[in-house]
This record gives structure tokens, C-alpha cells and sequence, in this order.
């Protein structure tokens, strides 16, 4: 048979697409597991597949405009149509080659089904929303936590590319960078760029900043003080290690796993900064000794990241989030036992679930009354720059949501809850 042209990427995509839909990969995962394709292949399937996610729920709507007998979601015909469509809305791919690499694609199989469908669309002309419809379960939860506003607002972030974010270790290198290279400061060490790319921007190699979202950036940002010894719970691959290192702070960080922990001290290595590494289970592992403050940045549902990482969203079900705010209750109650009196525990997490977030913490505090309320309970100043737009809510803890600096870029969902031992 001969050999259509970019039929190679988007069967790759179609994989990628079925690893995070049917496997509950990521799509990272899902894309590494896809061999032997050129470097442009490989990008060009990881944006179809992103695509596709981002954009799920209204190319089903439309594929379910177009057919009698509506198809079953795994089945390869929708996942097929899903990748054209994908690519029809978000690369401008032409008609023809839409039509000529999919239905090679279903070959011994539903090939004029998929054909006819496609036909069907491409005639009556697809329209793009530029605030695509979240998966109903997730609209459906954020509605109800948050309300129609937030679940608006990450309707239109989930159409657009984030802009990308950059940490310092040193502040003035950060205003310096920022008028150098048209980027925009929005806390001290921070710069916002519009470039997606992290490949050739000056000062990667020696080391002088790291890709962090801004709202990553925020839970280091909450201890206080300098050059106290300070323990990074749950730390690879190290964004919020290096932001404490670079404030001065003796770091011990602690994660379980092997190959993110070697991230973590590549990072390190890159950008000169020191800390202490350990691999342990935290729920296993006991310190030598108590600490000044601990920072426990939980492993979590993510869904705080659905901009770049739309798959989140589908792999979140209620059975996870709910294991996760049981871990995460048992990862607070453990480490808040290892922190001096007077002490600060910072706990979070980039998930955008309250059952992840102000749950674990509102439990926590009803557990520990020698825990005084989050942020609000003292004076003291905080560190490394908390920006105005991240002020605590009233509860005292601090809830990122969609909406929050849209105009500037948006940021991805967080929660942190900043909390002190009595003295
Ligand atoms: C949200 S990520 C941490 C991100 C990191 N703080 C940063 O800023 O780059 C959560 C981390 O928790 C680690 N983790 C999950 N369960 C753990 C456990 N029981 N003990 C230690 N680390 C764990 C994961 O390996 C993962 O690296």
C-alpha cells in the first residue's frame, strides 16, 4: 500500500489519544511510549492528541450531530473522527489531508462510516468555540464548587495556549530579563513570557531561572525568613526545592520516587543550588530531627493544570480525588509532627477540588488544635515576594482559581494553606 503522507503522526496521535482516554495515561506517558517517529512527527502528534482533549466534549457534540446510531466513546471510529476534527479546529490541517490520513486509519474497519461523517462536517463547516465545553462531570463539580463564573472562565482557558513562566533565583536577574527580553514581572523573581518554548531562551543552560507556573511559585513563596532549616516534602522535580534553596534556606527534600528525584538534582545541578535528597515513602519515612518550617507540596489530582495538561481532567474521577484527600490527610498529619513549635507548615496542592484542598485542611485544624489558623495568624512577613493578587481569603488560606489575572495570561489552579504551630 502506499504510504500517505503524515499518516505516521497522526496514528501516533490516535495512540497517544487512546494510552490517556482508555488507559488513563498521561499524555506525557502515553507520548513516550510512541517510538521511532521523527522529532516533528512526534511534536505534530502530541499537538493533534492535545488538541483533542482540550477540545473533547464539543467534537463529540459535533460527531454526534452527524451520525444516526451514536457511536460508543472508545470505539475507533470517534477516536479517529476526534483527531480530525482536532485537527481541522486547532492546525488548520486542509480538508483533504483531514480525509486522506484518517480513513487509512480505520482500514478493515468502519471506513465509510467514518468517511461519510467526515464528509458530512467538512461540508456544513465546523465552527470553533473559543470556550470549549469541560467534560460535563468536571463542569458539573466546579459548578458547584465555585460557581458558573470560574467554570467560564476555565472554559476560555482551556481554548488558549498559557504563556509561559519563568522563577529566578535572583530578583534583580528577573527585572533585568524581563525588560531585556519583552516579558512582563508579576511577583519579585518572576517573568512572564509569551513564548511557548523553553528550547533556545537565553540563560536556560546557565541555569539562571526555571519553568514554573506562577501559581506554583506561591507556596515557597509563604516561608518566611531565610537560612532555616526547612523541609521539602513531596519535592521532585524540584521547582519549589530550588525557589527555596535560592532563598537561603538549608533544604532537605524527601519523594519517593527515583527517576523524579533524579530530575530533581539534574535541576540543581543546572542551576547551582544545594540541597539535601532523599528518597523515601513520607509515610514511612521519620526525620533526625524537627524542623524550622515544612513545605508539603501533595501529590493530587492536578486538575489545577487542565490548561497544559487537558488529560487531567478525564483521569480526575471521584474515586481518585477521594484517595487523594485521604493520603493527603494522612501526608499532613505526619509531617506536621515533625515541625518545631512555632514552627510553619505550608501545605499544597495544583488541584482546583476542595476535597483535595480545604477539606484536608479545615480536617486538619479540627484535629490539631496546637495548629493556629492558616496565614491570617500572624504577623509575621512573608518571604520572597506574596504577591497582591494572591492575598488569603477569608477562611486564611489561598484559593487560585480560573478567572484570577485572566487579562495577564491566567494562572493554573492552586490551593495553600499556611499553617503555624504554637510556640
Ligand atoms: C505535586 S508533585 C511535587 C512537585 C514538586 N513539589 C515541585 O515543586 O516540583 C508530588 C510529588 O509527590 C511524590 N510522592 C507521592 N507520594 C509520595 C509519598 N508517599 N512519599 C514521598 N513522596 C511522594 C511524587 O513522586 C511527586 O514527585
Amino acid at each position: 500500500m502506499p504510504s500517505v503522507e503524515g499518516l505516521g503522526a497522526r496514528r501516533a496521535a490516535l495512540q497517544m489519544l487512546d494510552g490517556v482516554l482508555r488507559r488513563g495515561q498521561t499524555l506525557d506517558s502515553a507520548a513516550a511510549r510512541v517510538r521511532g517517529l521523527a522529532p516533528a512527527d512526534h511534536a505534530l502528534a502530541i499537538a493533534i492528541a492535545g488538541e483533542a482533549l482540550r477540545r473533547l466534549p464539543d467534537l463529540d457534540a459535533l460527531i454526534d450531530g452527524a451520525t444516526r446510531q451514536r457511536l460508543p466513546d472508545d470505539s475507533k471510529a470517534r477516536m479517529v473522527l476526534r483527531i480530525a476534527l482536532a485537527q481541522k479546529i486547532g492546525l488548520g490541517t486542509p480538508d483533504h489531508a483531514l480525509v486522506a490520513t484518517a480513513l487509512p486509519l480505520v482500514d478493515g474497519g468502519p471506513r465509510r462510516l467514518v468517511h461519510g461523517v467526515l464528509g458530512t462536517l467538512l461540508r456544513r463547516g465546523v465552527t470553533v468555540s473559543d470556550a470549549p465545553h469541560l467534560p460535563a462531570d468536571v463542569e458539573q463539580r466546579w459548578r458547584a464548587a465555585w460557581g458558573e463564573e470560574v467554570v467560564e472562565a476555565a472554559r476560555r482557558q482551556i481554548a488558549s495556549r498559557p504563556p509561559l513562566d519563568l522563577t529566578f533565583a535572583d530578583d534583580s536577574e528577573a527585572q533585568a530579563y524581563a525588560s531585556e527580553h519583552g516579558g512582563v514581572s508579576l511577583a519579585p523573581k518572576h517573568v512572564r513570557l509569551e513564548s511557548t518554548s523553553v528550547a533556545g531562551l537565553p540563560g536556560y543552560a546557565e541555569g539562571k531561572w526555571w519553568v514554573q507556573d506562577l501559581a506554583a511559585s506561591l507556596p515557597a513563596r509563604a516561608i518566611a525568613g531565610s537560612a532555616r532549616d526547612v523541609l521539602d516534602l513531596c519535592a521532585a522535580p524540584g521547582g519549589k526545592t530550588m525557589q527555596l534553596a535560592a532563598a537561603g534556606h538549608r533544604v532537605t527534600a524527601v519523594d519517593a520516587s527515583e527517576s523524579r528525584l533524579r530530575r530533581l538534582r539534574e535541576n540543581l545541578g543546572r542551576t547551582q543550588l544545594d540541597a539535601e535528597l532523599v528518597q523515601a515513602d513520607a509515610l514511612q519515612w521519620k526525620p533526625e530531627r524537627m524542623f524550622d518550617a515544612i513545605l508539603l507540596d501533595a501529590p493530587c489530582s492536578a486538575t489545577g493544570t487542565f490548561r497544559r495538561h487537558p488529560e487531567v481532567l478525564y483521569r480526575a474521577r471521584p474515586d481518585i480525588i477521594a484517595a487523594n484527600s485521604e493520603l493527603q490527610t494522612q501526608l499532613v498529619g505526619r509531617a506536621a509532627e515533625w515541625l518545631r513549635p512555632g514552627g510553619t507548615l505550608v501545605y499544597s496542592v495544583c488541584s482546583l477540588e476542595p476535597q483535595e484542598g480545604e477539606e484536608v485542611i479545615a480536617a486538619f485544624l479540627a484535629a490539631h488544635d496546637d495548629f493556629l489558623p492558616p496565614f491570617a495568624a500572624t504577623g509575621e512577613a512573608l518571604a520572597g515576594g506574596f504577591p497582591h493578587f494572591a492575598r488569603p481569603a477569608e477562611r486564611g488560606w489561598v484559593r487560585i482559581l480560573p478567572g484570577l489575572l485572566e487579562a495577564e495570561g491566567g494562572l493554573d489552579g492552586f490551593f495553600i494553606a499556611r499553617l503555624v504551630r504554637r510556640g
